[in-house]
């Protein structure tokens, strides 16, 4: 699949950033927005919401994965996680997992490193090809 163009992942950023200012975040202080775009040109988005028993917070990703499911399903392509400063933010390890149910070894993440496939962000992952063997 093609890239999308710049502005795309500009558009991206704008969803993240929405999202992030409806975080739910007393505990931590620290909200968190995040955006994808699925293949068939949905976007989904999730913010992190907290909890009184902080572990049971969750984070912007599970809101993210659970858009997608709940509105049709389908493959992620392109991902953008931000920072209460709108700031390009690497997700957390669970999420990368989370991430890697639905959009597998290339979905691109743009990080504060550049963008990067999420191969390069969770090298050798463990994925439902394995429950397959
Ligand atoms: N957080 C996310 O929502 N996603 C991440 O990938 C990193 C961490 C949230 C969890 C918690 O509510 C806050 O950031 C501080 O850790």
């Amino acid at each position: 699949m093609t890239p999308p163009a710049e502005a795309d992942w500009e558009r991206l950023r704008k969803a993240a950033r929405e999202a992030m200012s409806r975080a739910y975040a007393p505990y931590s202080g620290y909200p968190v927005g995040v955006a994808a775009l699925v293949d068939d040109g949905r976007t989904v988005t999730g913010c992190n919401v907290e909890n009184a028993s902080y572990g049971l917070s969750l984070c912007a990703e599970c809101g993210l994965v659970s858009q997608l499911q709940n509105t049709g399903g389908g493959r992620l392509t392109h991902f953008v996680c931000v920072d209460g400063n709108g700031r390009s933010l690497v997700p957390c390890g669970r999420c990368r997992q989370l991430l890697y149910e639905f959009g597998g070894p290339d979905l691109l993440l743009e990080t504060p490193a550049g963008i990067l496939p999420l191969s390069r962000m969770l090298p050798q992952a463990f994925g439902p090809d394995h429950l397959a063997q």
